[in-house]
């Protein structure tokens, strides 16, 4: 039998991810043993009365920092010498598709959860393999950017999803956006489905829909399309130039 990835999280807000752990996905997951979560409550790893997280910043400024004594107990309490150890943080190397296959080969990872104004530098420098960021924006704590992450990498686990190979036919795995997708009634409020996708021409079909997703990505994620380009070895003309200027 495949040993189950462990998925540990350091929070002082656990009952912010209880909910999402066990519904869904998440719990099908778990319930299958392809993966075993486990909360971890910062405040238990602390030794002070009143379970101290966060302390004022050295050199002054608003807002507080998290200290470094509870995480550094919090991570040595779960984590081996093989385990990724992932602080959410906007400072991060920024989430994507191929960040979550990465993450999907893992036996064992353990999400740190930033709040306030970020964590002791040293947890960074001494503890953490990888920060990670879902986004350029900030959120009020690092829970919901760990969320994303987990569902987005316990999808991607065999077994998971209900047909196997449903996650890598989708958008991102291809490097472009999903094609428009339809289903019954074959006409709503006046909305026809197009008549292709009846044809059963599985050829003509698979055309459409790979011409439709080259369109979509064009006119809503041009920056996708560069880089499908790249992976697919089709250097475009304006990067070679701009390599050849950067030669001279
Ligand atoms: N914590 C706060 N904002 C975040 C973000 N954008 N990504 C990851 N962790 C965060």
């Amino acid at each position: 039998m495949v040993e189950p990835i462990v998925i540990d999280v350091i929070t002082i807000f656990p009952q912010m991810l209880k909910g999402f752990l066990e519904e869904s996905m998440m719990k099908r997951a778990s319930n299958k043993n392809i993966v075993r979560f486990n909360m971890v409550d910062l405040r238990t790893c602390t030794d002070d009365v009143h379970r101290t997280t966060d302390d004022r910043p050295y050199g002054g400024g608003p807002g507080m920092v998290m200290k470094p004594e509870p995480i550094f107990k919090a991570v040595e309490s779960v984590a081996g010498e093989k385990a990724r150890v992932i602080l959410m943080t906007p400072q991060g190397r920024r989430f994507d598709q191929a960040y979550a296959r990465e993450l999907s080969q893992e036996k064992h990872l353990v999400f740190v959860c930033g709040h306030y104004e970020g964590v002791d530098e040293r947890v960074c420098e001494k503890l953490v393999t990888d920060e990670v960021s879902i986004g350029d924006y900030v959120l009020t704590n690092g829970v919901v950017a760990a969320a994303v992450v987990i569902d987005s990498v316990v999808r991607l686990l065999p077994g998971v999803l209900g047909a196997e190979d449903g996650a890598a036919e989708e958008s991102f795995s291809e490097g472009l956006l999903e094609f428009p997708q339809y289903t019954r009634p074959s006409e709503f409020r006046g909305m026809k489905v197009p008549g292709i996708l009846s044809s059963g021409n599985h050829a003509e079909i698979a055309k459409w829909r790979s011409d439709q997703a080259l369109d979509r990505t064009r006119k809503r994620r041009p920056d996708l399309i560069e880089k499908h380009k790249l992976d697919a070895g089709e250097r475009p003309a304006k990067v070679l130039i701009r390599k050849k200027k950067k030669k001279e």
